[in-house]
């Protein structure tokens, strides 16, 4: 889970299918990351777990883990992980993480909002309920690699080549020329 909470704007509710998976009766491995939902992009803050059967089964596991850490990274930075187990672990902290979360993951659908308004105002023809239809950071736009060139080169508009747009990018500021220039494109 690399973006808990940016979906949905509630953490809780954006981990359910790790809990449709413990219902099913899986043992699932889960690797989170703290990198978005928490502002430690470079910090290398997350948090892996595997669920074991029996202790035993926890204590090889373990080992595994710990082997195949210590020639890779050896100690993990410890800032980043000290700084979402304080705010975690307080109450009062917490609450004001959740609440800063749901104010990124409500900007991000008000920006899907008005890229869909403004590309509709301009008159194109093509369907862009996508948009505001997906959830969480990215959208894919539906541009073609050729699109994205010309959005590239002659927009300054910057995204993957399969048309995928960091949306945590658009602001109110930006907004109309992206959807100008999306509408450029595909006339
Ligand atoms: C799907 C996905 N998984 C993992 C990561 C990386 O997370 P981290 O920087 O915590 O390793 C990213 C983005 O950086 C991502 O988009």
């Amino acid at each position: 889970m690399a973006y808990q909470g940016f979906a949905s704007g509630d953490p809780e509710r954006d981990a359910k299918a790790i809990r449709i998976f413990l219902d099913d009766g899986h043992l699932i491995g889960c690797a989170q990351s703290f990198a978005k939902n928490m502002g430690l992009y470079g910090q290398r803050a997350g948090c892996l777990s595997i669920l074991c059967d029996n202790e035993m089964e926890a204590v090889a596991v373990k080992s595994q883990l710990q082997q195949l850490g210590r020639p890779m990274y050896s100690n993990p930075p410890v800032h980043g992980a000290l700084i979402v187990s304080t705010i975690l672990g307080d109450l009062e902290l917490k609450k004001l993480w959740l609440q800063e979360v749901k104010g990124m993951a409500d900007r991000i659908i008000g920006m899907r909002t008005a890229l869909r308004e403004n590309l509709e105002k301009l008159g194109s023809p093509l369907s862009w309920e996508h948009i505001t239809n997906q959830i969480g950071m990215f959208c894919y736009s539906g541009m073609s690699p050729e699109q994205v060139d010309r959005l590239t080169n002659e927009y300054h508009i910057y995204m993957t080549r399969n048309g995928r747009i960091s949306m945590a990018g658009v602001t109110t500021e930006n907004v109309g020329y992206l959807a100008n220039a999306l509408h450029e494109v595909t006339k």
